[in-house]
């Protein structure tokens, strides 16, 4: 019985582990998928190429991010602002990002 409730525990936490791991290695795209969803419907991408970018550096691409994310109300947190704002950045503007 004690053997039984041991397994139970340890496969709980081998698919916890699984699930974490999961998470982890999907966030790179995390930032795409949000943006995708939420952001590219009034705004195609050469917003973010043109010459008179409002982005001119990473603080200003983060409040970007912070202003159009409150503007669509989507309640995102500090993190999924940061995941976006780093897509952009690896996509488009490559500033120096600064956490
Ligand atoms: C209602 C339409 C709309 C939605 C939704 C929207 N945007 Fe925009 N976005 C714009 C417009 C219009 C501009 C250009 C604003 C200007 O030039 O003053 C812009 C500009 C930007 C810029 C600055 C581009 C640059 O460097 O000049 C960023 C970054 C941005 N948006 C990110 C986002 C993100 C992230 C989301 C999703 C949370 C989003 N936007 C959703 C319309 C929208």
């Amino acid at each position: 019985m004690i053997r039984r409730t041991l397994l139970a525990a340890l496969c709980a936490l081998f698919a916890d582990l699984a699930i974490a791991d999961e998470r982890r290695t999907y966030d790179p795209s995390r930032g795409e998928l949000l943006y995708s969803t939420h952001c590219i419907a009034c705004h195609g991408t050469q917003v973010h190429w043109r010459d008179k970018k409002l982005a001119t550096d990473w603080p200003r691409l983060l409040s970007e991010v912070r202003h159009w994310e409150g503007f669509a109300r989507l309640k995102w947190t500090d993190d999924d602002v940061a995941e976006v704002a780093r897509y952009l950045n690896a996509m488009y503007y490559h500033y120096a990002a600064t956490e």
